[in-house]
């Protein structure tokens, strides 16, 4: 299949960090949060699709950790910024030997930007828990240069334009 069929296939729709998703699950159970007590679902799952003409998801993090696995297509580079400075390159991708991972744990607090380098999509799967809530997520502006002086170079392609001014 190609890109444009999968996302009529899955119904995917536009996603504001860039690319495309659609949720697949959200649990009907609920949880309180031990970080502000209010209420979530206990797991949501989505499926996020880069594509040629939309290959970058912006950097954002999230305050849970998120768990990304690799479906199809071609393999998807991140770049995850740690709170201390230190910046993680990842493939998430099916070519072992190369040293791609099918699963990559991105940890609560971390910035995270995916790129696709090459080919016309690349499918994934995230699950995340406590579920997906805008409250617990942000999406980078131009701060973050300011917050990594030392990485300048290297992240602010990855912002998301319309939050630089
Ligand atoms: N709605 C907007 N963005 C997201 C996301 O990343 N995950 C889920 N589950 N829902 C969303």
């Amino acid at each position: 299949m190609n890109k444009t069929e999968i996302i009529q296939k899955l119904n995917l729709t536009q996603h504001i960090e860039g690319g495309y998703f659609a949720e697949t699950h959200r649990s009907l159970q609920e949880m309180r949060t031990q970080r502000d007590g209010e209420k979530r679902s206990v797991l949501t799952s989505i499926f996020y699709l880069l594509t040629d003409d939309s290959p970058i998801d912006y950097f954002h993090k999230n305050k849970s950790d998120i768990v990304h696995y690799f479906h199809t297509g071609w393999s998807i580079t991140y770049l995850i910024l740690h709170p201390n400075g230190r910046l993680e390159k990842q493939k998430l991708g099916s070519n072992l030997a190369a040293g791609e991972v099918l699963q990559l744990v991105v940890k609560g607090g971390c910035w995270k930007t995916a790129i696709l380098e090459e080919g016309e999509y690349g499918l994934l799967g995230e699950s995340v828990s406590p579920g997906f809530d805008f409250r617990d997520m942000q999406i980078a502006d131009e701060s973050l240069l300011y917050e990594f002086p030392h990485l300048q170079a290297e992240i602010k392609p990855y912002i998301q334009p319309s939050y630089v001014v």
